[in-house]
């Protein structure tokens, strides 16, 4: 079989060995003492990874605009490899922690991420940021139905997010208006928990003459989420809305 054969001087990038020394990207040691020069509670891992390493993972394996995923977040260093491979690069890369203790997310990830982002004894500042975010309850159960404790504000962040990809505007109190935010000039509404005060099963959750004539008032199209609706196609049409059901039509991801 002909095979293509390419050369180390014609590769891009970094080529990998399979060896890699402790003089080149550090060792158990090295990590700890990282972590303890940043933090006095910081050395509870066992094993941490020197910064060094993931950072030469992130040399081979990443661009400057890669999304890099640590769903053991741990001490951080992920994050903090992240934000140094930028500072060596100019790079903008972005990355996302996952850790599910909250007592070590809140003093010893975030507090990291924070120290290092602004600079440390003789460290210079990385630079960079990151946001603290807390899961909450899940939206779905199994069955793909909504959770009996979601409340209205949780499903307006979801709904919000994804059919906009951008976060519940800060004004939203979920009390009272349907009306959840506007986004590159659609508005979107969410009939759910009898938000308009009906509190009877199912009161104020479909979209009717009525209750049309209630919402806040928006000049464009209006995309609502309701359990149902007893509007025809041609009036919906005409009114430049676009009606999607509860659960079935909203998107999980
Ligand atoms: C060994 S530590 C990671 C250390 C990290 N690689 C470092 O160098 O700093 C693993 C972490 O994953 C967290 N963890 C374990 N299972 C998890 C899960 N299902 N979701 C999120 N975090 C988890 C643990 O709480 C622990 O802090």
């Amino acid at each position: 079989m002909p095979r293509r054969k390419t050369y180390l001087f014609e590769s891009e990038g970094n080529s990998a060995w399979t060896w890699w020394t402790n003089e080149e990207v550090g060792h158990t040691q090295e990590a700890k003492k990282e972590i303890g020069s940043l933090l006095d509670e910081g050395n509870i891992f066992d094993t941490p990874k020197p910064v060094r390493l993931i950072k030469r993972i992130l040399e081979l394996a990443s661009t400057k605009d890669s999304l890099i995923l640590d769903s053991f977040a741990g001490s951080g260093t992920t994050g903090h490899a992240v934000l140094a491979q930028n500072k060596a690069d100019g790079g903008n890369r972005r990355f996302i922690l996952v850790e599910m203790e909250e007592k070590i997310c809140q003093s010893i990830t975030s507090q990291r991420l924070k120290k290092v982002i602004e600079g440390y004894n003789d460290n210079p500042a990385l630079g960079g940021g990151f946001r603290y975010c807390v899961l909450s309850e899940p939206v779905f159960d199994e069955h793909g139905q909504i959770c009996k404790e979601v409340k209205f504000m949780d499903l307006a962040r979801h709904v919000f997010f994804t059919e906009t990809g951008e976060p519940l505007p800060r004004d939203v109190n979920g009390k009272k208006s349907p009306l959840i935010g506007v986004c590159k000039g659609t508005a979107y509404y969410l009939l759910f928990n009898g938000i308009l005060g009906d509190k009877r099963p199912d009161g104020g959750n479909v979209l009717t003459n009525k209750i049309l004539a209630e919402l806040p008032p928006h000049d464009g199209p209006k995309v609502i989420f309701g359990e149902g609706s007893r509007l025809g196609a041609d009036r919906l049409k005409r009114d430049g809305i676009i009606f999607k059901q509860i659960p079935y039509e909203i998107k999980v991801n």
